[in-house]
Formats: C-alpha cells, structure tokens, sequence
C-alpha cells in the first residue's frame, strides 16, 4: 500500500520491480494550487538521483521552454505517471502505469489544473486511454473525464524529442506557447468553467 499525504507518497511497493529499480520514489513539484500540470513517463536517472522530476536534459529543455513563454518552473507543476524509475529506462508496464494511477488522478483532483500538458505518448496514451501519435498530434486540446470530472488535456511532444529530431523543436515550442495560453484564457480563478469552446 501506497501513503500520500500534501501529494507526496512516502512509500509504496506496489510494482516490485521499480522497487528494485529506484533509489527513491520521485514526487510531483511545484504549487498544489497550479494552473498548469505537466505530465511525464517517468523518473530517468537524474529524477531518481535528485528525488525531482524533469531535473536532466529533458528538463533543461522544458525549464527553458518555460521561461520562453513566461511559465516559470516554480508556477507549473511538474510529475510523472509513475514515481518511480524503471530498470534501464524502459517505458513502464501498462500493470506499472495503473499501480500508480491513483496518485496521478489524487494529484489532478487536488490541483485542479487549467490544463493537463501530456510530454510525450506514454502519459498521452494513459490519459487519453487510446493510441496517438503525439508529434501529428501535438498542440491539440481535448477533453478527458478523470474519475468523472471532465479536464483538459493538451497534447505535447516529449523534451527529449527535440534532442533527437530538430524538427521537433517548434513542435514543442508551440505546444508549450499553447500551454501558457489555456493557463491564462479568462484570467478567473479554476479550470472547470473553461471547459467550453476550447
Ligand atoms: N522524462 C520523463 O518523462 N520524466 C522525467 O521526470 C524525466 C524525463
């Protein structure tokens, strides 16, 4: 069994093969009461090391992204679809990502975010509950029932994806840019009243 408390699970030994895997469990940061939730697979090496999500290259890439469009790390926050890291970064098991499913959807019933930034096909596809091919569709929003409370999701390549295809870059820039705007679409106070028209 799993503890959470202010978002921070403690412990939790659910998939015994992370719990080989990890050095530490890796929580969400940022404020509870954040407009934007980015979404992200899961701990690599650096997350395990550092006990924080997006803190290696991939981070880099979002932390500047980010500030391009005037989000800053400290305002979004940031968390993963599992907490903790898999043997030699392998994508986590489909078992692995509903073991940890109830911390995520704690997480959004807590923030309630403007909106939800997938980074890349795995937490897309877990949130989305169905095949996508994230570069064709990155930048588009859509609306996704998360235990019945309906939320926005937009879909975005992953960080890394730029590192490896330059042509991602834009991609990701406008996804990001897009990101900011949803964030900020009325300037009132909670995201369910802005569900229409998006
Ligand atoms: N990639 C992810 O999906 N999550 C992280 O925390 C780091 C890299």
């Amino acid at each position: 069994m799993g503890t959470m408390e202010d978002l921070c699970v403690t412990e939790c030994t659910r998939c015994p093969k992370l719990v080989e895997s990890r050095s530490r469990i890796v929580n969400g940061t940022g404020p509870e009461d954040a407009d934007v939730l980015f979404v992200g697979e899961g701990p690599g090496a650096q997350e395990d090391e550092q006990g924080e999500p997006f803190v290696g290259r991939s981070g880099s890439v979002l932390d500047e992204q980010l500030r391009t469009v005037g989000l800053d790390r400290e305002t979004v926050r940031i968390t993963n679809c599992v907490r903790c890291r898999p043997p030699e970064n392998r994508d986590p098991t489909k078992k692995e990502l509903e073991n940890c499913r109830g911390y995520l959807e704690t997480e959004i019933d807590r923030l309630e975010p403007d909106v939800i930034v997938t980074l890349g096909k795995v937490p897309t596809e877990h949130l989305l509950d169905r095949s996508v091919s994230v570069t064709k569709e990155a930048g588009s929003v859509e609306e996704v029932r998360i235990e019945g409370t309906p939320r926005r999701l937009l879909i975005c390549v992953h960080p890394a994806a730029t590192l490896y295809d330059r042509s991602q870059e834009e991609t990701f820039a406008d996804a990001i840019q897009r990101a900011a705007e949803l964030a900020d679409v009325d300037g009132s106070e909670g995201g369910q009243t802005r569900l229409d028209g998006f």
